[in-house]
């Protein structure tokens, strides 16, 4: 093998040592540089006859060339393996899910509570509101039940430790009642003239507070109350308008409601109001939904009006007790966890 060829050999087997551009470019100065090996075959040519000189002088070139190549090759090979290493360094997963914000969701009471409003509205009633700091006389006895009545005692509730500014004892209300009381007083203070006055007729929920805890109760819950007061407003009206209600909330026609004879100290006569599926898981089962009643005189008469020449029903009803049933949500505890894996089915 000539010096040449061994020469060219060399350089490709440096070349392709050289790991980056810096070490290649160190490499092809070993032969292709100013004092390099190629450079040097070419200053030797001097010496040499003039024949000698174009035959040699060939071969050196064909040298030269064929490491030049060796040397173009490796740039490039070099070039492509920077940039792969780049597109590494930088890549991007795009299979990554993206970071989105969560988006959250309506509470299945909230849902309820809207979806009863609706109803409600739908049929006449307005909506009203009221504090859950409620004072003793609007909770318990505006309703008929004075200090020591023992049905006060179906109500055991939690006391605040002050008193409002008349000197009155303040509680966490025990049912939505009360907002019976204050709607109606406010109700008849605008329409002065009971001879024009228009019907009271209005639901008013939010929370109540008893002391009560286990899978169907929570020491706070959520009610709706509902009153309607005229001159000639029946239990009739009330059994239809409760079942209509149901039957809109639960979209279903296949419900049977009854009545059961109850007592409250705010109504005479006084009922639970029951429901039952006709088909479905729970078929054939009674459910208690609400207490209800005419309205009792005293009440009336503590609402500013003539008991004489108005009449009307009340109930009241249990929130959580129907977003249960139209969810088969079993335990009403799970409501007030906070538990993502549970709400977000509603969301
Ligand atoms: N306030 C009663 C309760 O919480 C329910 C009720 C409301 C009964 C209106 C009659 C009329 O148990």
């Amino acid at each position: 093998m000539n010096a040449l060829q061994t020469l060219i050999e060399q350089a490709e087997r440096d070349f392709a040592q050289a790991a980056d551009s810096a070490s290649l470019e160190n490499a092809k100065a070993r032969y292709l540089g100013k004092s390099g090996l190629i450079t040097a075959e070419m200053k030797a040519l001097a010496a040499l006859a003039a024949d000698e000189k174009r035959v040699r002088g060939a071969e050196i070139n064909a040298a030269k060339q064929a490491i030049e190549r060796a040397l173009q090759q490796r740039r490039d090979g070099i070039e492509q393996a920077e940039l792969q290493a780049q597109l590494q360094a930088q890549a991007i997963d795009v299979t990554l899910p993206g970071r989105v914000a969560d988006q959250g969701g309506l509470h299945p009471l909230t849902r309820s509570w809207m979806r009863m409003e609706q109803i409600f509205r739908s049929m006449g009633f307005d909506v009203t509101d009221g504090p859950e700091i409620e004072d003793d006389w609007t909770n318990f006895t505006a309703l008929n039940s004075p200090q020591d009545h023992p049905a006060r005692s179906m109500q055991d509730t939690f006391y605040v430790d002050a008193r409002d500014p008349n000197g009155q004892s303040l509680l966490l209300r025990t049912h939505t009642s009360p907002m019976q009381v204050r709607y109606a007083r406010a109700h008849v203070q605008r329409h002065a003239d009971a001879a024009t006055m228009p019907p009271i007729k209005v639901i008013a929920p939010g929370r109540t507070y008893r002391v009560d805890s286990d899978a169907t109760h929570s020491p706070m819950f959520h009610q709706f109350e509902g009153l309607w007061i005229d001159r000639d407003v029946s239990m009739a009206d009330l059994k239809g308008t409760f079942t209509l209600f149901l039957k809109a909330f639960f979209e279903r026609d296949d419900i049977l409601v009854r009545f059961r004879p109850s007592y409250f100290p705010f109504t005479e006569p006084s009922a639970e109001i029951d429901m039952m599926f006709e088909s479905g898981p729970l078929k054939g089962r009674w459910l208690e939904l609400a207490g209800s009643g005419q309205v009792h005189p005293t009440v009336i008469r503590n609402f500013g009006l003539d008991p004489e020449q108005f009449i009307g029903f009340a109930f009241g009803s249990g929130l959580d007790r129907i977003t249960m049933l139209r969810y088969g949500i079993s335990d009403l505890r799970l409501f007030y966890e906070n538990d993502l894996r549970f709400l977000q089915q509603f969301a």
